[in-house]
């Protein structure tokens, strides 16, 4: 499957991303189990410690939507100072949804630049199956 779809709709949500603070537009775009991608953007406050990251965002669509696992996720902002990537609070909410085989693509404005795992961003991972709920596989 193309993470073509994933990249329209997060670069979608980045230009309605609220982020006066920092100016660092950020869009994630989420497929969940059954094929269905829901889009986040990052939400700042003028306390910076409420802001809310793009990923937090998408994955609160999701669950609303009724969605149950992330099957695959895409995060995308302007690369040009570097390639955006999760930062570590996200890596470890996507983990509740996602496996440690999950693709994550990092994009650039004009796409997907580099195509990284779950797990290789958390390796060693705690997740739902420690409290003995179902593991995401
Ligand atoms: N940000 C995200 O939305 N996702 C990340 O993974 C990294 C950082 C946002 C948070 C804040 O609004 C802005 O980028 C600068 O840190």
């Amino acid at each position: 499957m193309s993470a073509d779809e994933l990249v329209a709709a997060a670069l979608a949500v980045r230009e309605r991303a609220y982020a006066p603070y920092s100016r660092y537009l950020v869009g994630a775009a989420l497929r969940d189990e059954s094929g269905r991608v829901h889009a986040g953007a990052n939400v700042e406050n003028a306390a910076y410690p409420q802001s809310q990251c793009a990923e937090a965002s998408a994955i609160g669509v999701m669950v609303a939507a009724g969605g149950h696992r992330v099957n695959e996720a895409l995060v995308i902002a302007d690369g040009s100072l570097g390639l955006p990537s999760p930062c570590g609070a996200c890596r470890q909410r996507l983990r509740e949804f996602a496996a440690p085989e999950t693709p994550i693509h990092l994009a650039g404005l004009a796409g997907v630049v580099r195509t990284v795992t779950l797990g290789e961003l958390l390796p060693l991972s705690f997740g739902p199956e420690y409290l003995g709920k179902e593991a995401v596989r």
